[in-house]
């Protein structure tokens, strides 16, 4: 297994943290980031200062993310990815509770779209995934093909090689007990345009 800095998408670019108050104390900061790569992905960073900040961006995501979308949450154990799940889904209003499915490998969860149509949720954690074999009998193509599916994949890097070349990632970073730091890179073009929504609504939200 690598490790995380292994992976070739990821860059880790120390900053120094520029704090913007917040006025509904959701969002504490925000900072327009570098380049990543020679691709030039725009990326950028929020600092989380609680699960319920965490669970707030997961709920603006979920109210600018397409249907057919793929987001890929890295970050150790305990980083807030479930957590962030747990917001995602509340304005797709799937009413369950949300929870790691570690050990079951795919939860589905039936919701409704800010399109006000039908909407399914997989919420997929490939972290007790054993290797190729394990991943085809999971059926993550099934999962991705669907136009009225949103898929949600913790410990990402387990399936790297057999996943497509365009997400959103979103690398959560534990800075301490209630601190995180979640930093957005999209990959392929609808996955910027997710970015440029997500902050106007982010912006919006402040206030
Ligand atoms: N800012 C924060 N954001 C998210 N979670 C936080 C934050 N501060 C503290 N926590 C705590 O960290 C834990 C995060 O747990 P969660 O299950 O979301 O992590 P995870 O990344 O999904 O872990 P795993 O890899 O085991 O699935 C929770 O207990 C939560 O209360
Ligand atoms: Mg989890």
């Amino acid at each position: 297994m690598p490790a995380l800095e292994a992976w070739p998408h990821i860059t880790r670019v120390p900053r120094p943290e520029s704090p913007i108050p917040h006025p509904h104390s959701v969002i504490i900061s925000l900072q327009k980031e570098q380049c990543l790569s020679a691709a030039r992905r725009p990326a950028f960073d929020i600092i989380s200062h609680g699960p319920d900040q965490t669970r707030a961006i997961g709920a603006l995501v979920g109210k600018v993310v397409p249907r057919g979308s793929l987001l890929l949450l890295s970050g150790d154990i305990g980083a807030g990815k479930t957590t962030f799940v747990q917001g995602l889904a509340r304005p797709l209003q799937t009413g369950d509770q949300i929870q790691s499915p570690t050990f079951t490998i795919v939860a589905e969860h039936t919701g409704t779209g800010i399109d006000n149509k039908p909407l399914r949720l997989y919420h997929i954690d490939l972290y007790r995934l054993e290797g190729v074999g394990d991943l085809d009998s999971v059926g993550l193509d099934e999962y991705l093909s669907d136009p009225d599916g949103l898929t949600v994949i913790e410990w990402p890097e387990r399936g790297r090689d057999w996943l497509p070349k365009e997400y959103l990632l979103i690398d959560l970073q534990t800075v301490s007990d209630s601190k995180r730091n979640l930093r957005m890179t999209p990959y392929g073009a609808c996955y910027v345009e997710l970015i440029k929504r997500f902050r106007k609504e982010m912006l919006g939200s402040r206030g």
